[in-house]
């Protein structure tokens, strides 16, 4: 068997694993028996999640933020010296910081584009080598349904240009990545019950209730993690620069 070509034993790497949909996948991988590897600025806050993961080595958490260039090639480097490859990685890290248009602070748009758009640029470029040493290798991005509308319940302007560019990201790193070898796609939810909405759960099903026209329920972190599990598998072997919705119909209109 070649080196991380099936489900069990691959080497995964995934930012923000510590919180909403980072979380659900760093458990879907678990459970398929790879190794996964994440990091956020803050991971203490979910180490209890995964106590036997991370007393065997199957789990590693890290303390890292994705836009310090310093600390994407420390990772890399450990990724290199624990595994030599990287078979899968997921650029989930994301923060929606503003809300308006004209409101939004030049600060705001800065970080957004840094950690939404950049960053995912910048760990892929640190990890392509050790992509190319898997014999299956595939980069999936975390887009959103409001990367291509603009839908006035896609509140933050900065959030939504963030990952329209990150699904043209991953159509040019898959035309870059393809020769050598390695697919990339995305996979953009629509309304996802998860951290990242703060206090406003309210908001959350409102928006839901009306933009979900498929049984108008808010997407769970593990329906994400299912659709990044088929594209980070061998039956998506020839699928690549594509972003699949998870999205109960947000974007139909
Ligand atoms: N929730 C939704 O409705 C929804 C819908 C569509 C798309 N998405 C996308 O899904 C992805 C995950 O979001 P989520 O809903 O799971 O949000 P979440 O619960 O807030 O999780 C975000 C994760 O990213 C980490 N993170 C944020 N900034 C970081 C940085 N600079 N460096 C390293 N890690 C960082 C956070 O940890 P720390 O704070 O400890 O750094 C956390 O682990 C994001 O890309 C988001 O845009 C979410």
């Amino acid at each position: 068997m070649t080196r991380g070509d099936s489900e069990g034993g691959r080497v995964v790497c995934i930012s923000g694993g510590t919180s909403g949909i980072g979380a659900a996948l760093a458990d879907a991988f678990l459970a398929s028996g790879d190794r996964v590897y994440t990091f956020s600025r803050d991971p203490r806050k979910l180490s209890a999640r995964w106590p036997d993961a991370l007393a065997r080595g199957a789990l590693v958490l890290l303390e890292g933020d994705v836009t310090n260039a310093a600390f994407l090639a420390r990772l890399a480097e450990r990724l290199d010296a624990d595994a030599g490859r990287v078979d899968i990685l997921v650029n989930n890290a994301g923060v929606i910081l503003g809300a308006g248009t004209v409101d939004e602070s030049l600060e705001q748009w800065r970080a957004t584009l840094e950690i939404n758009l950049i960053a995912p640029f910048a760990l892929t470029q640190v990890c392509a080598d050790l992509l190319e040493r898997s014999a299956a290798p595939v980069v999936i991005n975390i887009s959103s349904a409001c990367a291509q509308h603009p839908f006035s319940t896609c509140t933050s302007t900065s959030y939504s240009v963030s990952k329209a560019g990150l699904d043209m990201l991953t159509q040019r790193l898959a035309l870059a990545l393809g020769p050598r070898g390695i697919r990339v796609n995305g996979v953009a939810p629509g309304v996802v019950d998860s951290e990242m909405w703060g206090d406003a759960t309210d908001l959350m099903r409102e928006i839901a209730a009306r933009r979900h026209v498929l049984r108008q329920e808010i997407v769970k972190p593990a329906d994400v993690a299912e659709a990044v599990l088929f594209l980070a598998s061998a039956r998506a072997r020839l699928i690549t620069g594509t972003t699949i919705k998870v999205d109960a119909g947000y974007t139909l209109g």
